[in-house]
């Protein structure tokens, strides 16, 4: 026998599913609401109500079976202390994070306006994590973070370290690109409530990976890791910092060094890297130690 729950369970499912079939494509709700059912603490009390995709809300993602109770949709829970993982189960654990974030509604007003989730790319075993702060329109695109013009100097430095693409990991503080209503072009910054409400996708991302060093790229990423601080990143970079006990080396953000073009920035940025291949036990050659000297 189907418990009541159940019963108004798939009576609001079919009633979603009507809809979409009708061609409604979003469902206005009730930010209240919306909380309550994904079992989320209200984020935005003063949000108006939000329009919600109505494919957001699909069948598949809630089992419902006699005995077991239907799983709400969550924030991550965290459940990677600090037990170093095995490689298949980092790999596993990432994947089903991965999916979690993919069907994630907490902003919904994102979750709308998103053409994809930018979850994260490389190597989930890497000592090495890049963040940054949220995916710009061609990540949105692409669905990775950091292909457009600050990703190619990103994937620079990369190399430059003795990397690649491939051997770190890259992923950002905001899973979903802000949303810019009534602009064509043009990227923003995410808000202190995206950050925090999208914060623990990426803070079960650091436990899974437990890297040896953690660069945050630029101020944005900085505030959403430590919140906002009397210190911005001009102050704050080439010093070390420590984050859910992983070392953190805070450095500015790739489109600040597109934007500012002088040789002593650049080799500001490079001086923080050669911390971090230190801290890593890499080998450094004197080639590398000399990049971006001599001033300008
Ligand atoms: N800037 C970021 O901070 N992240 C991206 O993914 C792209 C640009």
């Amino acid at each position: 026998m189907k418990s009541e729950y159940q019963e108004l369970l798939e009576a609001t499912l079919d009633h979603l599913e009507e809809l979409k079939r009708e061609g409604n494509r979003y469902v206005a709700l009730d930010p209240a609401r919306l909380a309550d059912l994904s079992g989320q603490k209200l984020v935005a009390p003063t949000a108006k109500a939000a329009r919600v995709p109505v494919a957001a809300i699909s069948r598949p993602s809630i089992a419902i079976s006699a005995t077991v109770a239907p799983t709400p949709v969550t924030a991550p829970t965290l459940v990677y202390t600090s037990a170093e993982l095995s490689a298949d189960a980092k790999k596993e654990a990432m994947g089903r994070l991965r999916l979690k974030a993919e069907s994630c509604v907490l902003c919904p007003h994102l979750a709308a306006s998103r053409t994809k989730v930018v979850f994260g790319v490389g190597d989930c075993l890497s000592p090495l994590l890049f963040v940054g702060e949220a995916p710009g329109a061609e990540e949105d695109k692409a669905g990775e973070p950091f292909v457009g013009q600050a990703g190619e100097l990103l994937t620079k430095i990369i190399l430059a370290m003795g990397f690649t693409r491939g051997s770190v990991y890259i992923a950002n503080v905001l899973k979903c690109r802000p949303d810019t209503p009534g602009q064509q072009s043009g990227n923003r910054k995410p808000t202190t409530t995206e950050m925090d409400t999208c914060l623990p996708y990426l803070q079960e991302q650091i436990d899974i990976i437990r890297p040896r060093a953690l660069v945050a790229l630029g101020g944005t990423a900085l505030e959403g890791l430590f919140g906002k601080t009397a210190a911005g990143i001009t102050k704050l970079r080439g010093t070390w910092k420590e984050y859910r006990g992983i070392p953190v080396m805070p450095t500015y953000h790739p489109s600040y060094l597109l934007r500012n073009q002088l040789i002593s920035v650049k080799r500001e940025v490079w001086e923080d890297m050669l911390k971090v291949l230190e801290r890593l036990g890499s080998p450094i050659s004197e080639k590398q130690r000399g990049y971006f000297k001599g001033g300008g």
